[in-house]
């Protein structure tokens, strides 16, 4: 049976290397599977939830859209779609946030990391956020999902929804269960300057990451100043517990030459770090340097982004149009 697979990426500025390799490098890889159809989506609904200029916002959507072709992404093997522009993934929120239960939703920690200590300020879409991250999925009869590790509970929701809404109306397996497709070594990227945080597009610090429009001089600099301790590379594996910093560093560099850690730590062990991080930065310019040059030289050519985004939402919509008839037939609102 084919795989479906079905991801998104918010257009939220600042892509960087957690994006790149906990999401969109297996998005490209998937694309070139056997009987596999992808879906990417740029969930502009999702940006929403906390305030946006919509100057930026509509700056941001083309970057993301610049950032997954210049990745590899290609629009003749993926359907690639900004999430607002297919009116179903609104549609099917609302009808599923009548199955999600309010229990559930308290549980997501990512809200709460969020909302801050103020929650009365929150949005109510930040709330409901993970709903609409679960119509997105469940639209599209998705069977595999690839994110990265923070993603997963919202995962977990999407899946509780479906069967929640297969037995309230007692249609065995129409929403699908999609299972989660998190990579076991480089699935959390951390922060350059804390091991113990993840890379966010949203820390103040730039040089706690590489953004995927970062050149070269801009990575040097920030794998140089990136933190690490005094040590040497260490030989055993079990010595890396107390060494967040390091320890990322060392899957930036595995994940980026498809190597095991155990693999590079052999290659850099008990050699000096500065050595190590030469070597990383070398790898990073030669990997991430040539897509920032690439968004930035697709930026200028927005009548393609537009077109791609056009054909891709035609397409998205044909397949979401269907399901969500087929659902509001379910719930008893037509014939
Ligand atoms: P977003 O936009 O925050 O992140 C996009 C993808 O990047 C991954 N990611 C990371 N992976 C490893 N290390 C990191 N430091 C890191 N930071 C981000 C995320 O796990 C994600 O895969 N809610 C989602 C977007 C979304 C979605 C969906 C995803 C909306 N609908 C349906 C899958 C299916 C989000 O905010 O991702």
């Amino acid at each position: 049976m084919s795989k479906k697979i079905f991801s998104g990426v918010q257009p939220s500025g600042n892509l960087h290397l957690g994006n790149y390799l906990g999401a969109i490098k297996n998005f490209v890889e998937l694309q070139s599977k056997k009987d596999t159809d992808c879906v990417y989506c740029i969930v502009d609904l999702h940006a929403i939830t906390v305030k946006q200029n919509p100057k930026e916002l509509r700056k941001n959507i083309r970057e993301t859209l610049a950032a997954f072709i210049a990745s590899g992404l290609d629009s003749k093997k993926s359907i690639i779609f900004n999430q607002s522009s297919v009116p179903a993934h609104s549609e099917a929120a609302w009808i599923l946030s009548c199955v999600a239960r309010m229990g559930w939703l308290n549980r997501m920690t990512q809200f709460k990391e969020k909302a801050g200590k103020d929650k009365e300020k929150a949005s109510i879409g930040l709330y409901a956020y993970p709903v609409l991250m679960a119509a997105d999925i469940l639209l599209y009869d998705t069977s595999h999902v690839p994110v990265g590790d923070d993603q997963k509970q919202h995962l977990e929701l999407s899946r509780d929804i479906a069967q929640r809404f297969n037995n309230d109306f007692d249609t065995k397996n129409f929403l699908k269960v999609p299972e989660p497709l998190i990579q076991k070594n480089f699935s959390r990227i951390m922060s350059l300057k804390d091991g113990t945080k993840k890379m966010s597009k949203s820390d103040p610090s730039d040089l706690s990451r590489i953004n995927l429009m970062d050149d070269k001089d801009q990575i040097i600099n920030k794998i140089k100043k990136a933190k690490t301790d005094t040590l040497p590379m260490p030989s055993e594996e079990e010595n890396l517990k107390n060494r967040p910093e390091v320890k990322n560093l060392l899957e930036i560099f595995s994940s980026l030459s498809n190597q095991s850690i155990e693999k590079t730590k052999n290659e850099f062990s008990g050699k000096n770090f500065s050595i190590f991080k030469e070597n990383l930065s070398e790898l990073l310019v030669e990997k991430i340097a040539p897509i920032s040059y690439e968004i930035k030289a697709l930026l200028n050519d927005e009548k393609y982004l537009n077109e791609i985004l056009l054909e891709g939402s035609k397409k998205a919509n044909e397949l979401a149009s269907k399901k969500i008839k087929e659902m509001k037939k379910i719930i008893g609102f037509c014939e």
